[in-house]
């Protein structure tokens, strides 16, 4: 058995955590100990509109089962307003978990700017707010664990959704800098890629399986994630429905042409059998890693 996850001395800013996933990762992170800043603007699934009782209504669930909570109604694009609130509550921010999200899906030829800069607003630029204002907090106690939501349909891509599967991939960009500078004061950034019957995949999933994908099956990766426990960095686990799997890059081993002598289209043409084989990829873990086999390459013909 391993040793309980407990958060007695720790805050945790769980964004958009009025209902849905972010609901169900405030009560697990109350129910550990954790003192929870419960944040949501309370809109639509469309981000229109402002409502205070979703973020309420969850802070009255964590405080009638014996747990510590506050509201917070601002938007996460008002991140320091999040974290200054966190502060003046309770005088410390450790975990932030980015989980405020919107939808407003239409095909590319029908996107509009308005939808493009909501979603990157409210996912992109609203995860960089609350972090980057929690971030020196992080750095000065030298400790800090974020969680950014990213999705499946950043990593695959999903039909209708080009402007959120931006935004969603963008933060796991984000997570893998931020992992590197923040490891040495013991901040580790992770992300998920989760799947939960929520009032965002409603209609979307078949009503069976829906009923089975409960956000509270996400919801024990993310406390732990955000737990003195981890030692996970850089990280992206899909999750969902009971299951946690770990993603990476996967890169084939390709081919190299003579760089002194330069190649052309023709041979690219050539050899894209083998630049798409993956017999025997590697799965490089940081840039100097991947750039490993052009480095090889230049030595190759160096010779
Ligand atoms: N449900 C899924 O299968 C799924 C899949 C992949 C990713 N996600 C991501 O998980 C996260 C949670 O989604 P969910 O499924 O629980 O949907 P949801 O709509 O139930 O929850 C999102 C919450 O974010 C809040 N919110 C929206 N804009 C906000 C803003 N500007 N400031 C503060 N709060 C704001 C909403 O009011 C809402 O309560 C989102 O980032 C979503 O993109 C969900």
């Amino acid at each position: 058995m391993s040793e309980p996850v407990r958060f007695e001395d720790k805050v945790v800013i769980v964004t958009g955590a009025g209902g849905g996933l972010g609901r169900a990762h405030a009560l697990l992170f109350a129910k550990h100990g954790a003192r929870v800043v419960v944040n949501d603007l309370g809109g639509s699934a469309r981000g229109e509109g402002a409502n205070a009782s979703a973020a309420d209504r969850v802070v009255a669930e964590i405080r009638e089962a014996g747990g510590t909570a506050i509201a917070n109604h601002d938007s996460v694009t008002d991140g320091d307003k999040i974290v200054q609130n966190a502060l003046d509550a309770f005088g410390r921010i450790d975990v932030v978990v980015n989980n405020a999200g919107i939808l407003r899906d239409k095909t590319f030829a029908k996107m509009d700017d308005a939808d493009w800069d909501l979603v990157y607003r409210v996912h992109v630029e609203g995860a960089y707010k609350v972090t980057h204002a929690a971030w020196p907090h992080m750095r000065e106690q030298n400790y800090g664990r974020v969680i950014f939501t990213a999705s499946t349909s950043g990593i695959y891509g999903n039909f209708g959704q080009s402007n959120y599967g931006m935004a969603k991939l963008g933060l796991y960009g984000l997570t893998r800098t931020l992992a590197l500078e923040g490891r040495k004061n013991n901040i580790l950034v992770n992300a998920i890629a989760p799947t939960g019957g929520t009032r965002m995949t409603e209609g979307l999933i078949p009503a069976a399986v829906f009923e089975m994908l409960k956000p509270e099956l996400i919801s024990p990766l993310v406390v732990f994630l955000g737990s003195e426990q981890c030692t996970e960095t850089s990280g992206l686990f899909e999750v969902g429905g009971g299951w946690i799997g770990k993603t990476r890059w996967e890169r084939s081993i390709g081919a190299g042409f003579d760089p002194r002598a330069g190649f052309s289209p023709e041979d690219v043409a050539a050899s894209w059998d083998k630049i798409g084989d993956f017999e025997g990829a590697s799965h490089p873990k940081d840039t100097a890693e991947a750039l490993n086999e052009m480095m090889a390459n230049l030595q190759r013909y160096a010779q």
